[in-house]
């Protein structure tokens, strides 16, 4: 059997209202798109969803990554989602799509892409884990925790086949240099660096015994690839669970708890990362605070058999609960750092300019 590629590539391509929500019409036309690939045989199968105002492809084929093909059916996808909402005036039509033409690949173009080749083992359980109003390093925490801690995952410390550990592979955003670390024995220096998730995120996950991808993130900063504000990259992550790898309660695990992330409103604030249901992740106080859904599915010859919508669970409520309380908390601080972000975060805002009015105003002391 031919290994099958799990492709998840989303964009934001206008908010309704503001920066709420997909317009149901935008995933029609989405979906009227992926059907017609699946017919043609591009796809071999497809899930289309929104979290907050990003859109959505989850999608299965076997052309492996950063295939010119899927990237522009993504990509096409975009671009006719934009033209409607252009027309129904969404807010920030096509905002991600940073480029005026296809180049070939979309990383780099603006929306977020996460893909991972698999070999389909006797049963292939997969989570896609997608977020709003956050940014790239959202998912350090998280996959330390499912890959490397033995208080959240307890397969490291039973389960014989997980004992050789984890290679991290950890991108620096600003030097665009990659260094792959591996637990158990690297863990401190794993930590020294992802605990900065503004400038290191985790980019795949591998089983050190024989190598297999585990987990995929989305590593791009739009920031950064425009070079200014241009909302934030809410980020998608593929982990593959069982046999050998951290269970699906095991991968959920991390998210009990609302850690905080950058994001929220304008980019440019801490919050904590609010597990829910696809249906209320609908970010609206203040613009948010972040949110994370997750679909999990299980991969039958390339088939996506799902989705199941994992957070929408009774057992997230404390955690949900705590969010609202933390974000109740970090809200009170209003401008103030540390629920605003650090000024080196604030580069990529729209502070700056307000700063360069009071430039020449600065006298000596
Ligand atoms: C966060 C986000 C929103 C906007 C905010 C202001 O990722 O996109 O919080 O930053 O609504 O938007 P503008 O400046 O377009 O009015
Ligand atoms: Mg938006
Ligand atoms: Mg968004």
């Amino acid at each position: 059997m031919a290994k099958v590629t799990l492709s998840v590539i989303k964009a934001d391509i206008g908010g309704f209202p503001g920066h709420h929500s997909v317009h149901p019409e935008l995933i029609k036309i989405a979906e009227a798109e992926m059907a017609k690939a699946k017919k043609s045989g591009l796809l071999r199968d497809y899930c289309v969803t929104s979290c907050g105002d990003d859109l959505q492809l989850i999608m299965t084929h076997y052309h492996g990554e950063e295939n010119k093909q899927i990237h522009k059916l993504a990509w096409d996808t975009f671009v006719k989602g934009t033209e409607l909402a252009k027309k129904l005036k969404l807010y920030g039509a096509g905002q991600d799509l940073l480029a005026d033409a296809f180049s070939g690949n979309v990383k780099g173009m603006g929306p977020g892409v996460a893909e991972m080749v698999i070999d389909e083992r006797k049963s292939e359980p997969v989570v896609i884990f997608m977020a709003d109003k956050t940014s790239a390093g959202a998912w350090n925490y998280a996959l330390y925790k499912m890959f490397a801690d033995p208080f959240n995952t307890i397969g490291l410390v039973i389960d014989e086949s997980m004992q050789g550990g984890f290679e991290f592979v950890v991108h620096d955003v600003m030097e665009h240099k990659k260094v792959s670390l591996h637990t158990p024995e690297e863990s401190y220096e794993l930590l020294a660096l992802i605990g900065a998730p503004g400038r290191y995120v985790v980019s795949t996950v591998n089983r050190r015994s024989d190598g297999i991808p585990a987990a995929v993130s989305s590593t791009q900063k739009l920031s950064l690839i425009a070079g200014r504000y241009v909302g934030k990259d809410d980020p998608v992550l593929i982990v593959r669970a069982q046999s050998g790898l951290p269970a699906l309660g095991e991968v959920l695990e991390p998210f009990s708890f609302p850690f905080i992330v950058e994001g929220w409103m304008r980019g440019s604030h801490h919050g904590p990362l609010m597990p829910c249901s696809q249906k209320t992740a609908l970010p609206a106080r203040f613009d948010g605070p972040p949110r994370v859904i997750c679909y999990g599915f299980q991969l039958a010859d390339g088939k996506l058999e799902g989705p199941m919508d994992l957070f929408d669970d009774p057992s997230f409520d404390l955690c949900r609960q705590k969010a609202n309380e933390a974000a109740d908390y970090l809200r009170r601080h209003g401008p103030f750092e540390p629920h605003r972000l650090g000024l080196d975060e604030m580069e990529y805002t729209t502070l700056p300019a307000v700063l360069k009015k009071l430039e020449n105003r600065f006298k000596k002391i």
